[in-house]
């Protein structure tokens, strides 16, 4: 019964994840608001890159490269090694091929078309809370790093930009969207280490914790980023009340920032885990 429910709740979390990024564009507007509207600043990206030593020579797998930012970053900064990214999303991949001199691999997180002790490096960014079985994945970061080697992953705070969700979560159910399969496996920067010490061992986990804040100052920043989490929320682009759900959030969001010198703060945060492998 168990095994049920489970295999239940994998199946709707994937069907959302891969509702989510057939389409690559609302990634890039979550994006583009985090850049824009942090309340200190902060990268995300320089911060792995700096915790991984790179640029190097050393060869790197991005699983759920998405957009392929990170792999851009890499090759335009001069990495030297062997850059892969590998996501489920064909639009992720036919993104990441484009960059010259990155690979660009359809495949699954917990079965990654890699073989062992491949890559010297793994990176998975804002990733694995989508994954079904996240501990079979961080098995694959372990099996496809050779020893030596190092994996980092990321994945948000518990309730990350929880403001924003709630609302955008109430107008979608309002107009009858389904709010069961949001796509999160409730992997967070509370759990990560002890999964990651679960695969990697003890004592070769280091976790760096960064909380920060969207700082909105104006309706429509607001509203570009309350559209681009539709899918997340049950709205996706063919859901019929769709229009309606964009038509209160435009209308809410222009009536809240109505007074004054108002910002919508929402906090906001991460972890990055590195772990070696033995
Ligand atoms: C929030 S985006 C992050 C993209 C990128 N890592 C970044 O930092 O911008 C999540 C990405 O993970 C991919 N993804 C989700 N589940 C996956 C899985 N099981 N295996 C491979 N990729 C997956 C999605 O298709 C999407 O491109």
């Amino acid at each position: 019964m168990g095994g049920v429910t489970e295999s239940r709740k994998s199946d709707g979390i994937a069907a959302a994840v891969e509702r989510e990024y057939a389409d690559l564009s609302p990634l890039q507007v979550r994006m583009a608001t985090h850049t824009e509207f942090s309340e200190r600043p902060d990268d995300p990206a320089g911060r792995v890159m700096h915790l991984l030593g790179l640029p190097s020579g050393r060869s790197l797998v991005d699983v759920g490269c998405g957009t392929g930012y990170f792999l851009r970053l890499l090759a335009e900064n001069g990495h030297r090694g062997r850059l892969i990214g590998v996501d489920l999303s064909p639009a992720a991949v036919d993104e990441v091929a484009r960059i010259p001199g990155v690979q660009g691999v359809p495949g699954n997180a917990e079965q990654l078309p890699l073989p062992a002790d491949g890559v010297q490096l793994c990176t998975a960014l804002y990733m694995l809370y989508h994954v079904p079985d996240p501990v079979a994945a961080l098995r694959e970061f372990a099996r496809v790093t050779e020893p030596g080697g190092r994996v980092a992953v990321l994945v948000n705070h518990h309730r990350t930009t929880a403001r924003t969700m709630d609302w955008v979560r109430e107008i979608a159910e309002r107009h009858g969207a389904d709010l069961a399969d949001s796509g999160l496996n409730g992997v967070t920067s509370d759990t990560l280490p002890g999964l990651m010490e679960e695969v990697f061992g003890e004592g070769a986990v280091r976790a760096t914790r960064v909380d920060n804040a969207l700082a909105i100052p104006g309706p429509q920043p607001l509203i570009d980023f309350a559209v681009a989490a539709l899918t997340f929320c049950g709205v996706s682009p063919s859901f019929p009340g769709r229009e309606a759900v964009i038509r209160d959030i435009t209308a809410e969001a222009h009536a809240w920032f109505s007074t004054p010198g108002r910002v919508w703060r929402d906090p906001k945060g991460y972890v990055v885990c590195v772990a070696n492998v033995g």
